[in-house]
């Protein structure tokens, strides 16, 4: 697998096929048995794991609901302005969730707390995006971070994200076929291996896996 500086590339595959395990292995947080992983020509094994962690934001499919501010859930105690971190929550929809809230930024997120306020599934999923925008890193990975979403929700981030990717290289990650189809690549995983690549187009031509899956969902969405 290959990715270039500044690409939308997608992972697609059905469940179990092995995506979350192949992005840990890109982002170091998984060792390979084999192979290897390379930035640039650089080894990730002789990476020093700190430097490789700056330059990764991950948005996992389990993200964290700390229990302390809107602020802190979104900068993790960074401090890079408010400018950032409103930009930040914008392209995640997350400064609609704060304006609702009582003291905006401020609000604590945990209702054991004296004026705290508790968020909907949907809602932190929006701070989660926020927050891995705004660690402002040159591999941003999202890893199916709409579970909490339907798929027309899912297909708006995705696209926010891509609109908003600057220059930075992106990994989507999803079994949702009709969220990729404007990413530059696509990659399909099945059983732990990558069977198909290329661009929505090429995919459908190919008449493979991709083709037969795309139509199993859209075939269920105009259902
Ligand atoms: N290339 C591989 N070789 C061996 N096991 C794999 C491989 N890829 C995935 N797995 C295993 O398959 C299971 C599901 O993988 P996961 O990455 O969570 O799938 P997905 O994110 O696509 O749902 C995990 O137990 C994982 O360890
Ligand atoms: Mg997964």
């Amino acid at each position: 697998m290959r990715i270039d500086r500044g690409e939308v590339i997608a992972l697609v595959g059905e469940n179990g096929s092995g995506k979350t395990t192949l992005a840990k292995l890109l982002s170091g947080l998984y060792e390979p048995d084999g192979g290897r992983v390379s930035w640039d020509d650089t080894d990730l094994a002789e990476v020093d794991p700190d430097e490789l962690r700056h330059r990764i934001a991950v948005i996992a499919q389990d993200h964290t609901r700390w229990p302390l501010t809107a602020r802190y859930n979104i900068s993790m105690g960074t401090d890079k302005g408010e400018p950032a971190l409103v930009a930040a929550a914008e392209v995640a929809g997350a400064d609609q969730v704060v304006a609702e809230l009582p003291h905006g930024y401020s609000t604590l997120l945990d209702r054991r707390f004296k004026d705290g306020q508790e968020l909907s599934g949907g809602q932190w999923q929006r701070i989660a995006v926020a927050r891995g925008f705004h660690r402002d890193a040159p591999l941003l990975i999202c890893d199916e971070p709409t579970a909490a979403l339907d798929a027309r929700a899912e297909h708006a981030l995705f696209e926010r994200i891509r609109q908003h990717a600057d220059g930075r290289t992106v990994l989507l990650i999803t079994h949702r076929l009709a969220s990729v189809r404007y990413a530059d690549r696509i990659y399909v995983l099945d059983h732990g291996k990558v069977v198909e690549h290329g661009t929505h187009d090429e995919l459908m031509g190919l008449d493979g896996l991709y083709a037969d899956l795309y139509g199993l969902q859209a075939r269920a969405y105009s259902a």
